[in-house]
């Protein structure tokens, strides 16, 4: 494997004390204190999660657990919470962003959106995982891979597609799920993949999305949607992290099947930043040295959530793929950040339309 480079809904928990509970489309906090002075901090955080429900809540629920400081959030995917914090660029919205892949967080520094923070505890994360200046830092690894359900392709006569070249099979017309790239990290890193494997043209890359249109049934908002398309059968494959077709076939999906890409694969690094202008930079601090420890890290696979963790020191699950086994691309969070804009926007105009809702 070649190692990553460095570079640079809301929702309640009722039962959880310390874990504070805001509607799903919340909207930005009317605070008028100091942004991003300790006297501002209220003792609290507020995070744009970009993982799975679970995942966010057990998150929360672990840091309140762990430091006595109450947490909320709201579930994003990557283009939709830089969106949010785009908006609340002069009045922050988030304190912390968490969870989804280091482009968008790329992304968001070259916009100036974040702030520098090098936590004492990213000492123990490799340099590949992490921003060079701290503007984000790694606390999951996902790969990308192919959710089969293995009945339906079965039924069709097609075998599970093991190449990015095989996905184009017109027999899986109709039939292939993925997400937008304009409002899905997980659908983005399939799309600058493409550049990588096309020797950095992205002429090449948005060529060959063209040609998979016709296979793709609907371009979803979130990049994990397609795999519960698949389990339902409503399509034979999609294009997902394999963490999140290998926990939709833990709720009993047993069709389901990973297979990865012969020509190599991509991986998002998930990132943890502070919000410039963030209303509790001290309780935003505390939750991103919390993020990450071992202990930390660990959460994840209590709620089926299988990244592999940046923390050498955290215990992996054994449903968690080794990644030395697997052929990636040279997926360069900043350099792919740094055109996601320029990119997605031509995905809407040469290849579909972004999702509405
Ligand atoms: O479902 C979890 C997950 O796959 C994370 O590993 C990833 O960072 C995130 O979802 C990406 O979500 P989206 O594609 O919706 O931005």
């Amino acid at each position: 494997m070649t190692p990553p480079l460095n570079g640079r809904a809301r929702r309640s928990l009722p039962a959880l004390a310390g874990v504070i509970a805001l509607a799903v489309t919340g909207c930005a906090r009317t605070s008028t204190g100091p942004a991003g002075t300790a006297a501002a901090d209220t003792g609290k955080v507020t995070v744009a999660c970009g993982a799975t429900e679970e995942w966010c809540a057990a998150m929360a629920e672990g840091f309140a657990t762990a430091t006595g400081v109450k947490a909320e959030f709201v579930r994003l995917s990557s283009g939709e919470a830089l969106t949010r914090i785009q908006a609340g660029r002069a009045n922050a919205e988030f304190d912390v962003w968490h969870g989804g892949p280091a482009d968008g967080y790329a992304a968001a520094s070259d916009q100036g959106l974040l702030e520098d923070y090098v936590s004492p505890n990213a000492a123990a994360i490799p340099d590949r995982y992490k921003d060079r200046t701290g503007a984000w830092t790694g606390v999951y690894v996902g790969v990308l891979g192919f959710c089969n359900n293995t009945k339906v392709l079965g039924e069709k006569g097609v075998t599970a597609p093991g190449s990015w070249q095989g996905l184009l099979n017109p027999a899986l017309k109709q039939n292939v799920g993925i997400a937008h790239p304009s409002t899905s990290g997980t659908a983005y890193t399939a799309l600058w993949t493409q550049v990588l494997l096309n020797g950095g043209d992205k002429d090449g890359a948005l060529a060959y999305m063209r040609k998979l249109h016709p296979n793709v049934l609907q371009y979803s908002k979130s990049g994990a949607a397609p795999a519960q398309q698949v389990a339902r059968g409503e399509i034979g494959v999609g294009v997902v992290f394999s963490h999140d077709c290998v926990a939709t076939r833990e709720q009993g999906f047993t069709d389901l099947e990973v297979t990865f890409p012969a020509e190599g694969t991509g991986y998002e690094v998930g990132g943890v930043a502070l919000v410039k202008g963030a209303h509790n930079p001290v309780s935003a601090k505390k939750y991103i040295d919390w993020a990450l420890t071992a202990a930390a890290q660990e959460i994840g696979p209590s709620v089926k959530s299988y990244q592999a963790p940046t923390n050498p020191g955290a215990k992996k699950s054994d449903k968690t793929v080794d990644l030395t086994t697997l052929k990636l691309v040279e997926y360069d969070s900043v350099a792919a950040g740094a055109v996601k804009s320029v990119l997605t926007r031509r995905f809407d105009t040469e290849v579909a339309q972004a999702p509405k809702d």
